[in-house]
C-alpha cells in the first residue's frame, strides 16, 4: 500500500517547493521510486523535479472527451484510454510524474475520470511514496481521483492573511468529508521564526503549526537558474527544515 502525502495551500505559499523537497526527502532516505502527481492547474512541479512533462491527464481526457481520437481496431474504448494514460507518466531515475493539466474542453468527466481513478488505483502499489501539489481548492481530491490521504500537509506564507486562508481550507476539507487520515500546517518563508499574532491567528482555527520552513537564497537562486530542487544541499535551511518536518509525518509524530 503506498503512503500518500498530499500538499494543499493558497497559490504562491510554496506548495510545490515544499512538494519537491519532501520527494527530495523520501529519494535521499531510499524510500523510491517516487509518484508526483501535479494537480495544481499552474503546474510547475516538473519543474521544482527536473523532470519533462509529457501530455497532460487534462489533455488526454478531453480530446477523449470530445471524440477527438480514433480508437484503434481491436481496442476498447477503456483500454485505449488506459494506454493514453500511461503515456503522461514521465519517468526519471527516482521520480515519476503525472501532470493533471487542466479539465480542458466542457462535458461531464464522469467516465474518463472513473478510468482515471482505476488508472492512478492500479499504479500506485509501484511506488511505496506518492506526493501530490494540490490547488487550493481541492478539486482533484473532491473529484475523489486518489482514495484517500495519508498526511495533508497546509502550507501557509508568513502572515495573517495566510493564517485566515488556512482556516478556510480546514472548512473545505471537512465539507468536502475527504478521507484525510493526518494533516500538518507549515508556514513557509518564515523569517526564522513565527510571529506571536500568527501563532494566535493560527490557533484560532485549530491549527497549531508543525514547524516553519525559513526563507532560503538557496531555494530563491535554483529558482531563477531554473535548477531542480532535489539538487539543493543538504545544509540548505530549507531542506534542513523538511527534513525534521519529514523525521515527524513518516514516524506518525504530526498532526492537528
Ligand atoms: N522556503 C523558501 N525560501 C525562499 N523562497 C521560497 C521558499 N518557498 C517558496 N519560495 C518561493 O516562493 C515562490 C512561490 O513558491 P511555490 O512553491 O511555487 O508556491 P505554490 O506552489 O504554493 O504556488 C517561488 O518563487 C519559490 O521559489
Ligand atoms: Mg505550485
Amino acid at each position: 500500500m503506498s503512503y500518500t502525502i498530499a500538499l494543499a495551500g493558497k497559490g504562491g505559499t510554496g506548495k510545490t517547493t515544499t512538494a519537491s523537497l519532501i520527494i527530495r526527502s523520501l529519494i535521499r532516505r531510499g524510500l523510491k521510486p517516487v509518484l508526483a502527481v501535479d494537480a495544481d492547474a499552474n503546474a510547475n512541479l516538473a519543474e521544482g523535479l527536473g523532470v519533462e512533462i509529457r501530455e497532460t491527464v487534462g489533455q488526454v481526457l478531453a480530446g477523449f472527451n470530445e471524440d477527438k481520437i480514433k480508437i484503434p481496431p481491436g481496442l476498447t474504448k477503456g483500454a485505449y484510454l488506459e494506454m493514453k494514460l500511461n503515456g503522461t507518466i514521465s519517468e526519471s531515475r527516482d521520480v515519476d510524474l503525472i501532470s493533471m493539466g487542466r479539465g480542458e474542453g466542457t462535458g461531464c468527466y464522469c467516465y474518463p475520470n472513473s478510468i482515471l481513478r482505476k488508472f492512478i488505483d492500479e499504479l500506485l502499489p509501484n511506488y511505496p511514496y506518492m506526493v501530490m501539489d494540490n490547488e487550493a481548492g481541492l478539486e482533484h481530491l473532491s473529484r475523489g481521483t486518489t482514495e484517500h490521504i495519508d498526511h495533508l500537509v497546509i502550507t501557509s506564507d508568513h502572515s495573517i492573511k495566510g493564517a485566515r486562508t488556512v482556516g478556510r481550507i480546514l472548512e473545505l476539507i471537512a465539507e468536502l468529508k475527504l478521507d484525510i487520515r493526518n494533516k500538518s500546517v507549515i508556514v513557509t518563508r518564515s523569517p526564522g521564526h513565527i510571529e506571536p499574532a500568527i501563532l494566535v491567528e493560527l490557533e484560532k482555527v485549530g491549527a497549531r503549526p508543525l514547524a516553519a520552513i525559513p526563507s532560503d537564497e538557496q531555494v530563491v537562486q535554483f529558482d531563477l537558474e531554473g535548477k531542480s530542487l532535489i539538487e539543493l544541499p543538504d545544509d540548505s535551511k530549507a531542506v534542513t527544515a523538511v527534513e525534521k518536518i519529514m523525521d515527524r509525518i513518516l514516524n506518525n509524530t504530526a498532526g492537528l
